[in-house]
């Protein structure tokens, strides 16, 4: 059995190229083209990758906070938020040992994909860092991808699983959405779990 750590398999994984595309998550334009109430207020991006959410919310306006523990996709997200004039707080931190410094009005989780026990510890701490009131935005790889690559089966997770995890005080959005994969998912369609929980 390999011991390596997904913080290494991830570090090694940016050191090696680009990974995302630097776009924006469909899932949270939808969100915040949503509610019509929602403004720019703080945000917290936690598993940011290489920045495209935290970057976007950035450009309209929102206090971001990019978290994530692998260095080379946070370097690449500084040096992408930088060209664009935008100023975003970028932290190297390991999700299961963080904890936030503030609340934010949004946090958000998008597509961390890991073993249970770590992603329900990941989803504990960005509940913890939502201001009351605030929204936590969580989406990511439903179980019944059709043969699309991407993450491992037993790292993809249901709506329930996420609602037992987090429990009250939740007032939760949820949908499935069924969609044509684009990146990694090129050509297959998809079903993914997105989820505003409020309070
Ligand atoms: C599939 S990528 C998604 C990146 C970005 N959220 C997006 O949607 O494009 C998952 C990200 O979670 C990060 N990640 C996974 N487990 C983590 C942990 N325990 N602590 C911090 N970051 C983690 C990885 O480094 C990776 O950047």
């Amino acid at each position: 059995m390999s011991d390596t750590k997904p913080r290494d398999v991830w570090e090694e994984r940016y050191r090696a190229s680009t990974v995302w595309t630097g776009k924006v998550n469909a899932h949270l334009t939808d969100w915040l083209g949503g509610p019509p109430q929602v403004r720019p207020g703080t945000a917290i991006d936690l598993g940011c990758g290489e920045g495209g959410d935290a970057i976007w919310l950035a450009s309209l306006g929102w206090r971001v906070t990019g978290v994530d523990f692998a260095q080379a996709a946070i370097d690449r997200a500084r040096v992408a938020a930088r060209a664009k004039g935008l100023d975003v707080t970028w932290v190297v931190a390991d999700l299961t040992e963080w904890a936030p410094h503030h609340r934010a009005d949004l946090v958000t989780v998008s597509f961390v994909h890991e073993p249970e026990h770590i992603r329900a510890a990941v989803w504990r701490a960005a509940a913890r860092a939502v201001a009351d009131p605030g929204t936590l935005l969580v989406t990511g790889h439903a179980p019944d991808v059709d043969g699309a690559p991407g993450p491992p089966t037993d790292t993809r997770f249901t709506v329930d699983e996420v609602l037992a995890v987090l429990g009250e005080p939740w007032r939760a959005e949820v949908r499935e959405v069924r969609r044509v994969g684009t990146g990694h998912h090129a050509g297959h369609a998809v079903t993914d779990v997105v989820m505003s929980l409020t309070r």
